[in-house]
């Protein structure tokens, strides 16, 4: 037989085989038969070596289009077979949609990241912008800008960590963005900005101490802001975090950046006043660090404090979580166990 009778009797044989197949099996017993190793198609070419260079030609092409047709007429079947099996499968069986669903276990929004969203949803309904500043940060947007020279007392209660020498350090306060923001100004324009952001300073870790935490930093610059503005501002925004019959009060404080400065207290949001261990029996909650800009921190930033004036306030939003969902230990916050995020929450759908 030469070669092209070869191939088309196995063509021939192929074609018997094929009319009686009945099962995926058949065709997976068909490809080894044809294509396996030892298969027919295969040993077309086990002489080819005693061949002349033209027979080998010859014998090659064949047998490779062989191959080929044999090999989609097969996977063509597998395929058919498939679909076949999957509809005959579809068919018979019915959906139980009354069986229990598989519990996905779902996360719980960080406890800090929802006060900074509430604190952002005021603000911005008061007209400002969320900004951002970094974390890592330069001892001239730190302090000096914000008229704490080198060397200055009030750096002290800021111990922070120094990554560089000493000029780059975590930002130990959000204020630094205040420098930033004012200095990405044109000097020209009035800014009305929040920035929420972690902070760090060497302190040692206990249930109300921790190296890291969270303020929220906020700037106004703009012609005649005076003291009564911050506290008519203070006013609304803790009426809106705290509830509306919250009253806030300012005590007079010392920053440096700020002049005057204040602190501002808020009465008691759970016993209303009169007194409880939230507010250690005094009915008031210290909640930010707030004044009037320093105009050499204006002037710093690249405004000229004759023609503009400005507040500022910081809040503390650890503390502020903490007061408000009755969490003991400033530490959970930062600890990674999940289980503190999802012991509240929702609490506030309840
Ligand atoms: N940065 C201050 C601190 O960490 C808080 C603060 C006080 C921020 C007064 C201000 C401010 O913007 O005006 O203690």
């Amino acid at each position: 037989m030469n070669i092209t009778e070869k191939v088309n009797s196995i063509r021939e044989e192929l074609s018997k085989d094929i009319d009686i197949i009945q099962s995926i099996n058949d065709i997976n017993n068909l490809k080894v038969k044809y294509l396996g190793k030892k298969g027919l198609i295969t040993d077309l070419t086990a002489n080819m070596k005693d061949l002349s260079i033209e027979d080998r030609k010859i014998v090659g092409k064949e047998s490779n289009v062989l191959k080929n047709e044999v090999e989609t007429m097969l996977n063509n079947m597998l395929n058919e077979f498939n679909n076949r099996e999957l509809n005959e499968k579809l068919e018979k069986e019915s959906v139980d949609v009354t069986l229990p669903g598989i519990d996905i276990p779902q996360g719980a929004p960080s406890i800090l990241e929802s006060v900074i969203e509430e604190f952002e949803r005021v603000f911005m309904s008061l007209g400002y912008d969320v900004v951002d500043g970094p974390e890592v940060e330069l001892d001239k947007y730190n302090f000096e800008l914000l008229n704490i020279p080198k060397g200055h007392p009030a750096r002290d209660a800021q111990d922070t960590f120094y990554i560089e020498g000493e000029d780059v350090l975590l930002r130990s306060q959000t204020s630094p963005v205040q420098a930033r923001t004012m200095l990405a100004s044109d000097g020209n324009t009035p800014i009305r900005m929040i920035c929420p952001g972690k902070t760090y300073r060497r302190d040692d870790d206990d249930a109300t101490h921790s190296h890291q935490f969270v303020q929220i930093e906020g700037l106004i610059v703009d012609k005649d802001i005076k003291l009564s503005d911050l506290k008519g501002t203070m006013d609304i925004a803790c009426k809106k975090l705290f509830g509306n019959d919250v009253h806030t009060r300012l005590r007079p404080s010392y920053y440096q950046f700020t002049e005057p400065s204040v602190e501002v207290d808020v009465s008691c949001f759970n016993c209303g006043g009169k007194g409880c261990n939230i507010c250690k029996n005094s009915g008031w909650i210290t909640v930010a660090g707030a004044g009037v800009v320093h105009p050499n921190v204006l002037r710093n930033g690249g405004f000229d404090p004759k023609k503009w004036t400005g507040f500022a306030f910081g809040f503390g939003a650890d503390r502020l979580a903490m007061l408000k969902y009755g969490i003991n230990d400033i530490r959970s916050f930062y600890n990674v166990d999940i289980r503190a995020s999802h012991a509240f929450d929702r609490k506030d759908d309840e």
